[in-house]
């Protein structure tokens, strides 16, 4: 393997075509399925379509985009991996950003009781947290990855060259979680991605940034894989960023999800001052950082009644209280925190637009 680092079953590589030679050599080319949606269909494909001849037929290009995370885009997948053939001994290649390392996980996990698939994100977002851990899904009656399995992939493979066609807006949304990675478990990442200058940026020193940020994800979930205890640590700032998320996929226009983790983060960080003493001094350097990067937070975040309605549907919470991870420190976590009601209205209400 052309390895640059690696840690278990997740590597960033150097060389994506022979790792992929490598990995699939076991493999017949006909057992061998490829997951695209058309915009990594058209921008990612022609950096590794030479690694093998692959049938036509295996490749699948999927509609992109959050609002085709759905069921019916996994009914589309069955039916492309039925028509062409696919059994339990095949390899589903997913080759996309979150939403369609999501999907692809999710019907290969699910196609004949489970299907081996490798992941291959081409986002930020989806090399620093989506495309490893396991958890795969769609979203379902307007509900967030509503419907899903835990269940991890082959390998996943990191290729930072796939990220010089990605727009400003999504290295934005990714750069989101790697700045959640720094705030719950490294003050020093915190602080390399505080000055990090994403305008033309250094690859070498973006691809360490992303893999401590591996490193951290992969830390955590290894020690709890079905979410009973620290893993938790992850959903820092997503408590309220998903119901910003949910808020925006309902009103027809959906905001990226790093963002709404973004905004989030904001409101948690005041939350985590209110509830656990993190410092004015942490609060406000985490809300300028943010709001440098991503503008103020949308108007809706102050609709208590709107966020909190969301806030209950949480797949985070416990017998009907909201959960949340909080921070102590920069760098340093706690999981679940019940915020009442008013603590919750309280922080949403003084959130600066
Ligand atoms: N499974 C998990 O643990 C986990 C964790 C965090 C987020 N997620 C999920 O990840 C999803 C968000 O991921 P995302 O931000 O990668 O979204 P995405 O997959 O929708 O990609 C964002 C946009 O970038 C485009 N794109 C992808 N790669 C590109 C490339 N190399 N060049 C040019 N354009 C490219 C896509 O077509 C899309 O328009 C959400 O559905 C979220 O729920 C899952």
């Amino acid at each position: 393997m052309n390895t640059v680092y690696s840690i278990n079953e997740v590597s960033m590589t150097f060389d994506l075509r022979s790792d992929l030679r490598e990995i699939t050599s076991e493999y017949d080319e006909k057992k061998i399925f490829l997951i695209f949606e058309a915009n990594t269909w058209t921008h990612c494909w022609p950096l590794i379509k030479d690694f093998r001849p692959v049938p036509e037929s295996n490749i699948l290009i999927l509609e992109p985009g959050e609002e085709n995370k759905s069921i019916q885009q996994v009914i589309a997948a069955w039916d492309g991996l039925g028509k062409a053939g696919a059994d339990r001994s095949s390899l589903v290649i997913n080759i996309g950003g979150g939403m369609l390392t999501d999907l692809g996980g999710f019907a290969a996990s699910t196609f004949k009781r489970g299907v081996a698939f490798i992941n291959i994100p081409t986002t930020v977002l989806a090399m620093v947290d989506a495309s490893t851990g396991g958890k795969t899904g769609v979203n379902f009656r307007g509900l967030k990855n509503e419907i899903g399995v835990i269940r991890q992939p082959k390998h996943v493979f990191l290729y930072l060259p796939f990220l010089r066609t990605l727009d400003r807006h999504n290295l934005l949304s990714g750069y989101a979680e790697m700045l959640k990675a720094g705030l719950i478990a490294d003050q020093e990442l915190w602080n390399r991605l505080k000055i990090f200058n994403l305008d033309g940026y250094d690859e070498k020193e973006f691809g360490r940034l992303i893999w401590r940020c591996v490193e951290i994800k992969k830390e955590i979930v290894t020690a709890d894989p079905e979410e009973h205890g620290i893993r938790k640590a992850l959903n820092f700032g997503h408590t309220i960023g998903h119901a910003i998320e949910s808020e925006s996929l309902r009103s027809g226009d959906p905001l990226a999800h790093g963002y709404a983790v973004a905004y989030g983060m904001i409101a948690e960080a005041a939350l985590s001052s209110n509830l656990l003493g993190l410092t004015a001094g942490a609060v406000s350097e985490i809300c300028q950082t943010i709001t440098h990067l991503y503008g103020n937070p949308p108007a809706i975040i102050k609709d208590q009644e709107i966020m909190l309605g969301w806030m209950k549907f949480d797949k985070k919470n416990r017998d009907n209280h909201i959960i949340f991870t909080l921070l102590e420190e920069i760098g340093k976590n706690r999981v679940n925190l019940e915020a009442g009601e008013e603590e919750i209205r309280k922080v949403l209400v003084n959130v600066s637009l």
